[in-house]
């Protein structure tokens, strides 16, 4: 509060100049003393409110630094013009009829505010088709870091996450824990060591306990590091990193989705960004385009190569994950549920993270477990508390801590009651339920 006080003075000191140099004329101007007390009383009001108005500002700039101000600041200009014309009007009935409608357009211009989407930004930016190919090592990398975490810049920040989704499982800071998989901290010195590990196999890929034998068919294994990465995302099970893998399948499998195929479906253009912000950051010489791209062309059969362009970019502003707009099976897409769970009936969604999302059956049988501590009572509601509060209640034989806590800011209301009503729906062994 203090450093809000400070900063509004801060702002709003040649206001407040004005005010004391009004102040003083006016008791100068003044007869008799009656009315210097009124003046003095009216000039202290206005800056009490000036004050008020500019901790308004303060607050909000501190708040929402970055995105359409225009609103809020309209509201508080309108407002001070309306106190700023008060002092000038003797009569304090003009004062309140003035104050008053404007205060009432400022509310009616709040209120129409509201009702607007509550995804920011007005129009989608123009479609810039991005032309990796000719982009300095450093611009290339910056589109990684957008695709990674959504943002460049974003990769300082807990929780950012973009249209990649690794960060839902990868660490990438230094020493940072990561237990859903493998810190991708120095990946690009590992990944050349990893080829020399016994159980890799490299050179009798019939041994391979891996349920992927190969991206396709004739498709080699690597031989050396950037294959070694490239391969990790066309092909996660061909190798997987000892401890790892989906339980039960002795690391032979890997959880981690093909990053070229739906959901996240990047293309090699976008692969190569991913890659080149992996060597930059950690101040390394990324191999040239080509090679990262030639790279991916070993492990990705042409048929299987994602457009490029195609797949427009995640929601605007990168904050929001899904708004609730889209069709069902994009919309758990976008959320990024399906990297991790099984959904019945929606393509692409066969994690094996977490439980298959039969929540028809599964949510009744959770609610009656003794060692149920949530508070839903009904399928919805257990569902709704799993999405916005995982930890509370963790399904038996799952480790705590792998689902992310952040839906409820990532979805908007209405996107996680759309994906309740689904789930909700969902039962062993019963037909699927329609999509709108
Ligand atoms: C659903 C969780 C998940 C997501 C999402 C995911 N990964 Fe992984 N990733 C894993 C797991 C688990 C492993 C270790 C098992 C294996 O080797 O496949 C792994 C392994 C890797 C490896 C090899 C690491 C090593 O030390 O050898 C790389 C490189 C990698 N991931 C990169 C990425 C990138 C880049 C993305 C995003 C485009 C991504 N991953 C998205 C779970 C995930
Ligand atoms: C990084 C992996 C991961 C992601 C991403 C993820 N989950 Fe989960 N989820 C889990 C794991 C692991 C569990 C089981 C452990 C637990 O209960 O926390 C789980 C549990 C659940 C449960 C309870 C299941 C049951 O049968 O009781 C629901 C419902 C659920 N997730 C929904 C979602 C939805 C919806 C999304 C996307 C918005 C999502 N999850 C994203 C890993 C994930």
């Amino acid at each position: 509060m203090v450093e809000l006080i400070k900063e509004a003075i801060g702002i709003g000191w040649p206001v407040f100049l004005l005010l004391i140099g009004l102040l003083l004329y006016m008791q100068a101007s003044a007869s008799d003393p009656e009315q210097k007390k009124a003046v003095t009383f009216k000039t202290m009001i206005g800056m009490l409110c000036a004050l008020l108005v500019f901790i308004a500002i303060a607050n909000y700039k501190n708040n929402f630094y970055g995105e359409s101000r225009l609103l809020p600041v309209s509201l508080v200009m309108i407002t001070v013009m309306a106190f700023i014309m008060g002092l000038y009007f003797p009569n304090i009935g003009a004062l309140m009829k003035i104050g008053g409608f404007m205060f009432f357009v400022a509310a009616a211009l709040s209120g129409y505010g509201n009702w607007l989407p509550q995804v920011e930004g007005g129009f989608p930016p123009p479609e810039v088709k991005l032309d990796f190919q000719s982009m300095s090592a450093q611009q290339l990398g910056d589109e990684g870091e957008k695709i990674i975490f959504g943002g460049i810049g974003a990769s300082k920040t807990q929780g950012a996450i973009g249209k990649g989704q690794c960060p839902l499982c990868h660490g990438f800071q230094q020493g940072f824990l990561s237990e859903r998989a493998p810190n991708l901290y120095g990946i690009p010195d590992r990944a050349a060591e990893r080829l020399k590990e016994p159980n890799y196999h490299m050179n009798d890929p019939a041994s391979r306990p891996s349920v992927q034998k190969e991206a396709f068919e004739g498709s080699g294994t690597a031989t050396n590091g950037q294959e070694y990465i490239a391969e990790s995302h066309a092909c996660p099970s061909c190798y997987v990193v000892p401890g790892f893998g989906v339980k039960g399948s002795n690391d032979g499998e890997s959880p981690m989705p093909t990053i070229h195929k739906p959901p996240i479906s990047l293309n090699l253009g976008e692969l190569a960004a991913v890659d080149t912000w992996m060597y930059v950051r950690e101040g390394k010489d990324a191999p040239a385009y080509e090679d990262i791209v030639a790279s991916y062309e070993k492990f990705i059969p042409e048929k299987d190569r994602p457009a490029e362009g195609g797949e427009e970019e995640a929601g605007p502003g990168g904050s929001l994950l899904a708004d609730g707009s889209e069709p069902i099976d994009k919309l758990f897409m976008k959320a990024g549920c399906p990297g991790c769970h099984t959904v019945p009936g929606i393509e692409g969604a066969t994690g094996k993270v977490g439980p298959v999302l039969f929540e028809g059956s599964n949510a009744p049988n959770r609610i009656k477990d003794p060692g149920y501590k949530g508070k839903a009572k009904s399928v919805k509601e257990y569902i709704t508390e799993s999405i916005l509060d995982p930890n509370l209640y963790v399904v038996k034989d799952y480790p705590p801590d792998q689902m992310p806590k952040d839906f409820g800011v990532k979805l908007s209301a209405g996107a996680v009651n759309k994906i309740v009503d689904y789930l909700s729906q969902l039962k062993e062994g019963q037909p699927l339920p329609p999509k709108e």
